[in-house]
Parts: C-alpha cells; sequence; structure tokens
C-alpha cells in the first residue's frame, strides 16, 4: 500500500496521480491536504507520510509540494526515510535502483502531469539491486544512529 500526501500547493498533481493510480490499480491512502484553497504546511503532510512508511503501515509514499524540496527535507527527518526528489525518470530509476528511496518527492509547480506520471511509473517499476549499495545505504542509518537523540 501506498501513502500520497500534498500540501496545497501540490493538491492538484495528488489528484492527477490519484488519478493515474486508480487507473493503474496500484493501491494507495490518500493522507491529505484535502483542497488547493487552504494554505497549509508542507511538513505536516511530509511527516505524516513518512511516519507512515516508518511504520511499516505503507510500504512506499509519495509527496509532493510546490517544489519538493521543503516536503523532502521533512521526510528525510524521521529515521528510516529515504525521500527522493526526482525532476526526471532517470533520477526516479536511480533512487530506486541505487538509493533504495522509499519516498518520492514531486514538485508540483517544477513538472507537468505527463512528466510527473512518467517519474512515478518508473519509480514504482524500478526495484533497488543492492550488492555495493546495500552497504552505502545501511551508512544512513549509521548517519541516523550516530545522530539520534534519545526521547526519554
Ligand atoms: C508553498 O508556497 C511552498 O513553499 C511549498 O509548496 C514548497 O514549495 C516548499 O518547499
Amino acid at each position: 500500500m501506498l501513502a500520497i500526501a500534498s500540501d496545497h500547493a501540490g493538491f492538484d498533481l495528488k489528484t492527477e496521480i490519484i488519478k493515474h493510480l486508480k487507473e493503474i490499480d496500484v493501491p494507495f491512502e490518500d493522507l491529505g491536504t484535502c483542497d488547493c484553497t487552504t494554505s497549509v504546511d508542507y511538513n505536516d503532510f511530509g511527516q505524516k507520510v513518512a511516519e507512515a512508511v516508518a511504520a511499516g503501515t505503507h510500504e512506499r509514499g509519495i509527496i509532493i509540494c510546490g517544489t519538493g524540496i521543503g516536503i523532502s527535507i521533512t521526510a528525510n527527518k524521521v529515521p528510516g526515510i529515504r525521500a527522493a526528489l526526482c525532476t526526471d525518470p532517470y533520477m526516479a530509476r536511480m533512487s530506486r535502483e541505487h538509493n533504495d528511496a522509499n519516498v518520492l518527492a514531486l514538485g508540483a509547480r517544477v513538472l507537468g502531469v505527463g512528466l510527473a506520471v512518467d517519474i512515478v511509473d518508473t519509480w514504482l517499476n524500478a526495484s533497488f539491486l543492492g550488492g555495493r549499495h546495500q552497504r552505502r545505504v545501511d551508512k544512513f542509518q549509521a548517519v541516523e544512529k550516530k545522530y539520534s537523540i534519545k526521547n526519554t
């Protein structure tokens, strides 16, 4: 199951991507926001998707804001999240094959709908290659561990 969310700036693109996910029969849960007129903080929606993926209730996530920058920065603060901001299908494929990205971030004010849908399809169909890339992905966790603050 995929988790998807956006802020107000990403709402229209999220609607298009949801339409596409339905067409290709990919199960998803829409975690908001619910319209493009009320201004919201991208942080809240990046966090929702990131926490759902980190908790394992959702396998992967798609997050969208105006540029994709703020929402991806937020998602990457959640331990276990590897959010990749992709602007073309090559980046989308590499983010899966090399970085094992578990969240895809998109910029609605940067991408047209056709390109965004191609990026989503490429990302959904690509797989992590493992091997030498596993060692590097493990190092993400090593950095998280080094700087983790105990909430006690
Ligand atoms: C909202 O205006 C905009 O700042 C947000 O969607 C995003 O681009 C932030 O990174």
